[in-house]
């Protein structure tokens, strides 16, 4: 499969034209993990947004003197990483691969500036972002 094909699995992509789907699929760069790796690390500076295209993550918090909270497990076509580039903050939590997983990345730059030229993309991240919100909303008042 090509990048482009690949991209066009993803939700937060899914009904974009062929044209767009060739541009973005410039922007993103693959990369593969090996089980146990920290893609992502909690309070480091934030370089990149990240699709999974196969292996499945864990988003881990904490752990530093405290119990590590898993806050989520991740698999294909999800993303993760936007949080600290909409912020301009440090990563919230860390994460970690469960099995060897290949991800395309994009910069923060371009991950920015795709968000504030195409809505539509804007509007499926926002989206992905508050329903994982209410899942840990509920897991919380559980
Ligand atoms: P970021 O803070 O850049 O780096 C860690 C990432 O973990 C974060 O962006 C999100 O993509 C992801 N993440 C953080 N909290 C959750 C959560 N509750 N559910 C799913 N993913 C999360």
């Amino acid at each position: 499969m090509d990048r482009e094909e690949i991209l066009n699995k993803v939700p937060i992509f899914a009904g974009l034209n062929r044209r767009h789907l060739k541009r973005l699929s410039k922007l993103m760069v693959p990369r593969s993990f090996k089980t146990g790796e920290a893609i992502v690390q909690e309070k480091d500076q934030p370089a990149g947004f990240f699709v999974i295209t196969s292996g499945k993550v864990e988003v881990v918090r904490g752990g530093a003197g405290g119990k590590p909270q898993v806050l989520a497990t991740l698999g294909p076509g999800e993303f993760f990483g936007e949080m600290a580039l909409f912020e301009g903050q440090a990563r919230s939590a860390t994460v970690r691969t469960l099995e060897d997983t290949d991800c395309l990345v994009m910069t923060g730059w371009d991950f920015r500036a795709e968000l504030s030229t195409d809505a539509e993309i804007a509007m499926a991240v926002l989206e992905t972002v508050v329903r994982r919100l209410r899942e840990l909303e509920a897991r919380v008042t559980e």
